[in-house]
Formats: structure tokens, sequence, C-alpha cells
């Protein structure tokens, strides 16, 4: 239940309205990317090295309100960064929020679906999908495409959630025992956060596998800005847990999403924080 677990294609549309879907999801990128912003440092510590030389053009796949852009500009300085969504809102946000001069203008943004083609924006020496290559309809084809466009040399980097981020102990004190474990069970049904080993399918396109890990974190107490992290994800998730959960699982997840109810989730001390990245870096052959 984190910006990236925004339901499946599969999983048929979520019924809000396409606008109030892209404030909340925009607000939880925001609040993943501030919380895990040391993970992504991580990330892109293990990913460095693999890079061949000094980057010119890095193309964030997926770039949503652009936590990866952010992060892409301030590691290679001389890089242009290349923003690449098919929202307009994200993008929008991401302009907004791009950082002072020296960064900002070095971040481009470029609206595009990506399951319909790839955006000419000329050759790319590194590219990152967080999060993001599991939501589109044609991976294998978009994998295709842009091995034919990048440097020889070049080097894909691949990222997705390994499973929900858990927020809350197993006995939150109301309810039965279990909860946010039942949640993830109704949202992996429904395909949440579904996605394969990329491994094979990146080398099938044509990419040589340079390295995958994973990587981790584990907070008790949960890092400042947590528990609204956390109201955020449930309360995105509930269209969904709404149908499926037991009646008395339903009273308890209502309890917590109660804003002013201290044992809310925005209340709440015995918050935890359990997440983590699978991360695949792969060359242009
Ligand atoms: C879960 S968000 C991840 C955003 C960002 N990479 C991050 O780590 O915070 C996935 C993003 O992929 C974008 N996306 C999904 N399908 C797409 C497509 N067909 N073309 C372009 N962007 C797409 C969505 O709009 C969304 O912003």
């Amino acid at each position: 239940m984190t910006p990236h677990a925004s339901p499946h294609p599969t999983a048929g549309r979520h019924p809000h309205s396409e606008r109030h879907d892209d404030d909340g999801l925009a607000e939880l990128l925001e609040l993943d990317a501030e919380i895990l912003g040391p993970l992504l440092e991580e990330v892109l510590d293990w990913v460095a090295p693999h890079v061949r030389g000094a980057p010119r053009t890095v193309a964030d796949i997926g770039a949503g309100t652009g936590p990866g852009s952010r992060l892409l500009g301030r590691r290679f300085p001389s890089a242009q960064i290349v923003a690449i969504d098919r929202s307009a809102s994200r993008l929008e946000r991401l302009r907004a929020t791009a950082g002072a001069p020296g960064l900002s203008d070095r971040i481009r943004t470029v609206q595009a679906d990506l399951d319909t083609a790839w955006p000419e924006i000329g050759a790319v020496d590194l590219a990152w999908a967080a999060s993001s290559l599991h939501e589109l309809a044609a991976p294998d084809r978009l994998l295709r495409e842009l091995h034919a466009r990048m440097r020889p040399g070049g080097l894909l980097v691949v990222v997705e959630m390994d499973a929900l981020p858990r927020f809350v102990p197993e006995d939150i004190g109301i309810g039965r025992p279990g909860l946010e474990r039942r949640c993830h069970e109704v949202l992996a049904r429904a395909h949440w956060n579904a996605f394969p080993e990329w491994g094979p399918r990146l080398e099938e396109a044509g990419f040589r596998l340079a390295g995958r890990r994973r990587f981790g974190v584990e907070a008790r107490p949960a890092p400042p800005g947590t528990g609204r992290w956390a109201h955020h994800s449930f309360r995105r998730a509930l269209p969904v847990l709404a149908d499926r959960l037991a009646a008395d699982d339903l009273l308890a997840l209502e309890h917590l999403l109660t804003e002013d109810a201290p044992g809310g989730l925005l209340h709440r001390e015995d918050l935890v924080l359990r997440a983590g990245r699978i991360v695949w870096a792969a060359h242009r052959a």
C-alpha cells in the first residue's frame, strides 16, 4: 500500500476520478520518496559503479512526481534527465518540485504513453524504471525499443517494491491480530504490486544482466512521516479492501483511518516501518 501499489492494470480501474487518483498517488509518491530517501541513495551507491563513464542522457521511465529524477540529477551532475510519464498532473508536480536551478534546469519532462511508443528523446546512457515497468501493458516491447535507443554500454536499472510496506505491529489492540497481513493478502489477490522476475525478460530484450540485489529497511520506531504515509496508503487501498475484508477487520481499519482517533494511524506511537526494493541492473550489450 504505497504509491507503487496502485492497482495493477489487470486489477481494473480505481473507482475514484482520475484527478483524485492523481492527487492521492502524487502525495504517496512524495511520502515514499521522503521516508525511503536513504534507501534509494543506497540503491544508487550500488548502481553507480555499473555506469560506464559520465551519462549524458538519463531517462526516468514512469517518473511520477520525480523522486528518481531528482536523485539521478544530483548523482550525475553533468546529465540531462528526461522524466517520462503519461500523467500530465504528476509531471506538473515534478516541475514544481524539481529543485534549485542547476538541478531543475537539467530535468526535462516528456508526457508520453509508453504503451504506445518510446518517445523521441535521443540516445540514452542510463535508464531508470522505478515501480513503473510492471504497470505497462507490453513491457517486453518497451524493453526492446529502449534497447535499440540506448548507447552501447548503457545501463538500465529496474526497481520494484519487494513487498507492500508494513506499518503496524501484529497486534494493534483493536480487533484480531494480523490485520495488516490480511489486508496484504487481499491486495495480493487483486494483483497489487504484481511483477515478474525481470532478469530473464531484460536478457530476452538484449540486455546483459550486471546484477540483482534486494535493499531493505526495518525501523522501529518508524521515522517521522510514517503515520501519514500509512494513513494515505490504507486510505488508497480502502476501495479494494472494503468489499473483501471480513466485517470486523473493516471496522478495525476504519478506526485506524479515523483522523482524530488516538489509536488512528496519524497518532499512533507504535508504528514500525518495513519496506524493501529489488533492483536489477543490466547493460545494453
Ligand atoms: C507507481 S508510480 C512510480 C513513480 C516513480 N517512478 C516513483 O518511483 O515514485 C508509476 C508511474 O508510472 C506511470 N506509468 C504507468 N503506465 C505508464 C505508461 N503506459 N506510460 C507512461 N507512464 C506510465 C504512472 O503514470 C506513474 O506515474
